[in-house]
């Protein structure tokens, strides 16, 4: 995408599921280069082939961060006006977003967009193909944690280390095995087509919990939670291994909204999906897994 879209040599097409899309988070100087080319001209080459082709059903993934800065309860609406956006990718996702609201005009024709929060593997295996965000981050601790370690000195290695943020806060961090059904479950039913569905975790993470998988995990002790005024740019040898790149790993670390999931809990009462909530046990096996595989390194994806 956008260039390359086969003639359908196939006969008719009734409906598409869009879920390419590119997750570089900035432009790089180059605003008509990813992620705007893949998110937006691939959208939109998506729906001129869509209109030419007489499709009438679209289901497209989005990102529940469509919301950008916005505060509040985040409704399963489309956003207006634009808000303004911590990322490039958020921002070319909302125009994504946008072309297809223009698409779904027309009558006859049916829109369901998937917002997803952030994604990491698998609830019973922790099988993933994605290494960003949660994976990048937990790569740093493990960094931290052979930077310091020192085998005379016991298993659990002492960091002194802010963090910057709040315990109670959460992370909207969603496995990939509840987005995969509910989008399934939703395209097999036509009764829960044509809305906005938020797919993320109802019972999120807080940064405590997360804290406390991390040390169990990598065997660390000694961080404690403080304002994000007083690390940020005043930060430790330790702190900035972690810290510097703060903006990019922790995006959500200083707006964490609430996601309004009426549509997606209609769908979970119809087929009898029970949320699996990310527990202690389920996240260091999340963790367990991604570092057998060499957080990315052992399948060729970085
Ligand atoms: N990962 C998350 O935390 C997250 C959160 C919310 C929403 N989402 C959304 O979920 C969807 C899937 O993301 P993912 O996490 O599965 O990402 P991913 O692992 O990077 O997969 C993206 C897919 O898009 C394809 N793609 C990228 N650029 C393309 C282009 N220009 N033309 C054709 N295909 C292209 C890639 O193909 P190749 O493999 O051939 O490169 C890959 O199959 C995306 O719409 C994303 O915005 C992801």
């Amino acid at each position: 995408m956008p260039d390359r879209l086969p003639a359908s040599s196939w006969g008719r097409t009734d409906r598409i599921l869009h879920n390419a899309a590119s997750l570089e988070l900035f432009a790089n100087g180059d605003p008509q280069g990813d992620p705007f080319r893949t998110n937006v001209q691939g959208t939109r080459a998506i729906l001129e082939w869509a209109a030419a082709n007489e499709v009438r059903e679209l289901f497209a993934v989005s990102t529940a961060y469509t919301c950008g800065w916005n505060q509040g309860l985040i409704p399963e609406r489309f956003h207006e006006p634009q808000p303004a956006f911590q990322t490039d990718y958020e921002s070319t996702k909302w125009r994504a977003e946008r072309l297809c609201q223009e698409w779904v005009a027309q009558s006859g024709r049916t829109l369901t967009v998937f917002r997803p929060s952030f994604l990491v593997g698998d609830s019973e295996t922790g099988y993933t193909t994605q290494y960003a965000g949660f994976y990048q981050f937990a790569r740093l601790v493990g960094v931290l944690k052979e930077r310091y370690f020192d085998p005379s000195n016991g298993q659990s290695t002492y960091v002194p280390l802010r963090i910057p943020g709040r315990p109670e806060d959460v992370q909207n961090v969603v496995p990939v095995d509840y987005v995969a059904r509910m989008i399934a479950e939703i395209m097999d039913e036509p009764r829960f087509q044509g809305r906005i569905y938020h797919l993320t975790n109802p019972d999120p993470p807080t940064n405590d919990l997360m804290k406390c998988c991390y040390e169990e995990f990598f065997g660390l002790h000694g961080g404690s939670f403080a304002d994000p005024d007083d690390v940020v740019g005043k930060c430790t040898e330790a702190e900035s291994l972690l810290w510097d790149q703060y903006q990019l790993l922790t995006p959500r670390v200083v707006h964490t909204p609430r996601f309004d999931t009426t549509n997606a809990r209609q769908v979970h009462e119809a087929v009898g999906l029970t949320f699996p909530t990310l527990t202690r046990d389920r996240i260091l096996m999340l963790l367990d897994w991604a570092a057998r595989q060499k957080w990315g390194r052992s399948n060729g994806k970085k």
